[in-house]
This record gives C-alpha cells, structure tokens and sequence, in this order.
C-alpha cells in the first residue's frame, strides 16, 4: 500500500481519501437499506445481481451475504476495487459468488443483454456523469421484469449555498442539487415505479462526530504505517468532511426506489390505496 505525506493526504481526491481509509462508504440507511432491497426484489442464491459504483464493497458484500446470490460490483476508482476484493476473504465469503472489477456504469458491453435480475446504484447514481447513457446501459443488461434500485440523496427545499459550496471543496466537484420531483422525472418509460419508501437523517452533535472519527480511524489496521502526526492530518480531514457532511445532510431526504423493466404495457390502474 502506498504511503502518503501529510501534504499529500490533504490534497487527495474524495475517492482517493476514502480508499485511503477504506470507509465502508454505505448507501443512505447501510445494511437496512440492503435488507428493504433484497427482501422486496426476491433476489435468491441463483439470482445475478451487478453493483454500479460499488466503491468498498459494502453493498455487494451484504447483498451476498443475506441471500448467496452471484453478485458482481462495479466501479471506476481502481483503489476501492482493491479494498473491496481484500473484503470477500476478511468476511469469509464465496469466492465464486462474488466479484469486484474496474468497470464505467456507461459502458456495460462486457456484459451479455438480459444478463441481471437486480443491479444496485445506491447513490452512485448520483455521481454518474452522462446519467441517460449509464441507465440505457442498465436497462439492456437488466433481465425482463428485473428491477434496478437506487437511492438517492434529494433536497427537501432550495439548500443554504453555503453549505453546498463546503461539499463541492470537499468533493472536489459541484454537486448537482437534486429534489424528489427530479427522481420521479427521471425514469425511462420502459421502467415501473414499483417500491418507494422515504427516509430522513437523524443529526449528528459535534461530539457524536468526534468520538466516531477518532474510533474508526484507529480501528484500521492499515493506517498503523502513519505516525501520531500523519495520524492527526487524517483525523482533522475526515472531521471536516463528516461535518459538512452531517450539514448537508439535515438539508436533505433520502428515497429507497426499486423500478421494474417492464416488457408490455399495463392498463392504468384506478382505486388507488393507501395503508
Ligand atoms: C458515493 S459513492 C457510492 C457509495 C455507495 N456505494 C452507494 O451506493 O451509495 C459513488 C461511487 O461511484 C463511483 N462512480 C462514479 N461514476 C461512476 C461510473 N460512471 N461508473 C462506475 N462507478 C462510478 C465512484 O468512484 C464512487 O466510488
């Protein structure tokens, strides 16, 4: 593993940040959020499901883990590839089960039309440059009547800019600032809204952040290599990234949404209910 200065952990891209530390990198609501996926798109041990923007591997390595299904997670940071192959072996997991390689979400020709029951895109999809190109993509290797899920980050109302000026420094990018009606919007009309379930994030206090960041960074095992200085530099920038982070997020909810390929259309439905 490649030992960085301090100058130069502090000028690291996000991704090249989070590799470093190897943080989970969890989408919005972790192994709930999995379980709601797995559970409400039938997914078993024979089903192929494809992870975009897999990162560390969390996803992946949950989805495997709850049902044994073959699962193949995909992302264009070769470092968090890395992190996530080392993770199949650490969790004691199917090596034929479960894979992680270098791969764009907008260009999918690796893998045969009609190939995956379930792709996950967490909020990778967020992220995702040319969103169009990746999600004709998804749809082809998608089987008929698979589901692809995503869950994404939306703004309740317009956002303080000053906030949002934080999390591009932070990111190194200008995020988009998506709302819920540009979610709804966004679908192909080849695919159904079949499951939609909202949530928002509970705020963290100051201390809360502290206290997790000095834990999480002194439980990796890899950042031994690092002095108390090196160690100091990785803590203060992971501090100020959770904490604009945190800010953000209180601007924000987040939408749990599985939609159908659907191969013919269905006659409008009335008599709609409610629980
Ligand atoms: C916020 S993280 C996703 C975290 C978590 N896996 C989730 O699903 O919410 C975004 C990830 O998407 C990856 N990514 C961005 N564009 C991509 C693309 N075109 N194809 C595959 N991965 C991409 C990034 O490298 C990064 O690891």
């Amino acid at each position: 593993m490649k030992k960085y200065t301090k100058e130069q952990i502090k000028k690291l891209s996000y991704t090249d940040f989070i590799s470093l530390i190897k943080e989970e990198n969890r989408p919005s609501g972790g192994k709930k959020t999995i379980r709601e996926i797995a559970i409400n798109s039938f997914i078993n041990e024979n089903s192929n499901v494809l992870e975009i923007g897999c990162t560390n591997g969390f996803s992946s390595l949950e989805i495997n883990k709850i049902t044994k299904c073959n699962v193949i997670g995909i992302d264009i940071n070769k470092y968090s590839i890395e992190n996530a192959n080392e993770k199949i072996k650490l969790n004691c997991l199917d090596e034929n089960k479960i894979k992680f390689e270098y791969g764009n979400a907008e260009d999918l020709s690796r893998f045969e039309d009609n190939t995956f029951d379930l792709i996950i895109c967490g909020n990778a999809i967020s992220f995702i440059n040319d969103k169009g190109k990746a999600f004709n993509e998804l749809i082809r290797v998608l089987k008929p009547n698979g589901f692809i899920s995503v869950v994404p980050i939306w703004y309740k109302e317009n956002p303080n800019m000053n906030i949002i000026n934080k999390v591009n420094e932070e990111l190194g990018f200008k995020i988009k600032c998506y709302y819920e009606k540009d979610w709804m919007n966004f679908y192909d009309k080849n695919l159904e809204l079949y499951y939609k379930k909202d949530y928002h994030f509970i705020y963290c206090t100051k201390d809360q952040i502290k206290e997790y960041v000095n834990t999480m960074i002194e439980s990796k095992e890899h950042l031994k290599i690092y002095n108390t200085e090196e160690i100091n530099v990785i803590k203060e920038r992971w501090n100020n990234t959770v904490s604009v982070f945190n800010d953000n997020l209180s601007m924000t909810n987040y939408s749990i949404i599985l939609l159908r390929k659907n191969m013919c259309e269905e006659e409008m439905e009335i008599f709609l209910t409610e629980e």
